[in-house]
């Protein structure tokens, strides 16, 4: 049995660890910002189990927040296996009108939330002398699509921050990982589409509307997280031997067998957009 801190518990792809590792009969703290809405399914499995899993209050935006979340839960335990940074939010829109408010409350959550979170629970790690700290990033670390700087540059700098710091850890028996996955169907993208109008007068008018009809597409083909939390669990039992970087997901490795394929230089200089051209044509 595992114990396992996981963020952003609350719906999504999130809900869906927490259930596959109590599955597991993994004790799980499950955070999430408003412990009121926490879902029916999960505090039922969670009385259920009575293994000592327990909902946890955690805004990862607020440093004083992730810090009592953190103290809470080693107040209950004298050890974590396994932290899972997966709270996030999502931008899309061209990076020339994209306001730097914008950019910063992307970062907010999704960098700088894994941060704090991590930077709480590393002394633990320390003196148990190992850990294992698995980063929820995207396959968009490696598409770098358009339309997407904001929330790409999120978690590309998630992701190297992560595997600078992660040389630095290892000589105290503490791992980390990247899962990065594709289209997943939540309600992170379509919660975000909904406040998008499309303006005919916009200079990036053509590439937001093949946008919208590639998210309209992606949506409706994406694989619910109950299809991908076998491939995160796989990680998560790993530990210390799990992979840097783990694709899950067909969609994910699609794209990046696509870039490994056709190369990183074909696919930025105008091979991504012929790619989408193709996939909305019927559209
Ligand atoms: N869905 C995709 O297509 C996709 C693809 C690649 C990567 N991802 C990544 O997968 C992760 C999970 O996303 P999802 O698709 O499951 O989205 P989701 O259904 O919208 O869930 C996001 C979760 O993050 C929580 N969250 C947001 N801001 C938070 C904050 N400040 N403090 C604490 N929790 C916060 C949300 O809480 P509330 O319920 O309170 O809002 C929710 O529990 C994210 O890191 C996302 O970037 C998703």
């Amino acid at each position: 049995m595992k114990k396992i801190i996981i963020t952003g518990t609350s719906q999504g792809v999130g809900l869906g660890i927490a259930l596959k590792c109590l599955e597991k009969n993994d004790r799980v703290f499950a955070c999430m910002r408003n412990v009121d809405s926490a879902p029916d399914e999960l505090k039922s499995v969670i009385s259920e189990k009575n293994n000592g899993s327990m909902i946890i209050k955690m805004d990862v935006t607020e440093d004083a927040s992730v810090q009592t979340a953190i103290n809470e839960i080693l107040n209950n335990t004298d050890s974590i296996d396994t932290v899972i940074n997966n709270a996030g939010t999502f931008h899309e829109e061209a990076f020339e009108k994209t306001s730097i408010d914008s950019i910063k409350r992307v970062f907010e959550t999704n960098f700088y939330g894994p941060i704090r979170t991590m930077q709480a629970i590393l002394p633990q790690f320390r003196k148990q002398k190992y850990g294992h700290i698995i980063n929820v990033t995207s396959a968009a670390v490696d598409v770098t699509p358009p339309m997407q700087s904001a929330y790409t540059a999120s978690k590309t700098a998630l992701d190297g921050i992560s595997r600078s710091m992660s040389m630095e850890v290892d000589d105290h028996g503490i791992a980390v990982s990247a899962v990065e996955f594709g289209r997943i169907a939540t309600n992170l993208v379509p919660n975000f589409m909904k406040q998008i109008t499309l303006d005919e007068e916009s200079p990036y008018y053509s590439i937001e509307s093949d946008f919208y009809k590639l998210n309209e597409k992606l949506n409706q083909d994406a694989i619910p997280p109950s299809k991908i939390t076998d491939e995160i669990y796989e990680v998560i039992a790993a530990g210390k031997d799990a992979k840097y970087k783990n694709p899950v997901g067909d969609e994910a490795r699609f794209w990046i067998d696509s870039i490994n394929e056709k190369g990183r230089e074909f696919f930025v200089k105008g091979g991504l957009k012929n790619i989408i051209k193709d996939l909305i044509k019927d559209r």
